[in-house]
């Protein structure tokens, strides 16, 4: 039997190295986790992605008592700006959390949906997304979109 090697590259660094630009949508993702609702988990997530048009749009989980019904940052954010910017393709995607503690000094990673999510976005607009995932004490930055975090991904390819 043959075997297949499938490469991730994810760079890590501190949020001091990242570029202003990078560093504004990170920052707008950090802002955002104060205005979670996660009255049941009490992890509390921020998302931003910036626009082509270079506008900024942040969001939040909303968490719900029947437990499926919420939804996660990543796809509120998304779906939020493809709602009111449907021309404007998605470049930049950053995660934070925190906790009743704090920040997550780890990078917080976008869960199987959220994933599947972000591949639709890139294909919509044919635009791969930079994926900065913000931790306190290091970012992992995921410089050519979701195929790193989400590979043999299933797409509309395969429904031609
Ligand atoms: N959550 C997100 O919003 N994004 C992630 O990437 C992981 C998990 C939310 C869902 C739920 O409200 C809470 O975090 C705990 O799972």
């Amino acid at each position: 039997m043959k075997e297949m090697t499938i490469e991730t590259k994810v760079k890590v660094c501190t949020v001091d190295e990242l570029s202003p630009a990078d560093r504004e949508v990170v920052d707008a993702a950090r802002r955002a986790t104060v205005n979670s609702y996660a009255v049941y988990s009490h992890f509390n997530v921020g998302a931003a992605v910036r626009l082509a048009d270079d506008t900024i749009v942040a969001g939040t989980n909303q968490e719900n008592a029947a437990y499926p019904s919420g939804l996660c940052a990543e796809r509120t954010t998304i779906f939020w700006a493809n709602s009111q910017y449907p021309s404007q393709a998605v470049k930049v995607l950053a995660i934070a959390a925190r906790t009743d503690q704090g920040e997550l000094e780890v990078p917080i990673p976008p869960c199987g949906a959220c994933r599947q999510v972000i591949l639709e976005t890139e294909k919509r607009y044919n635009t791969p997304i930079r994926i900065i995932l913000y931790g306190a004490k290091e970012c992992y930055v995921v410089e050519d979109g979701i195929k790193a975090l989400l590979p043999l991904s299933f797409d509309s390819a395969f429904l031609e």
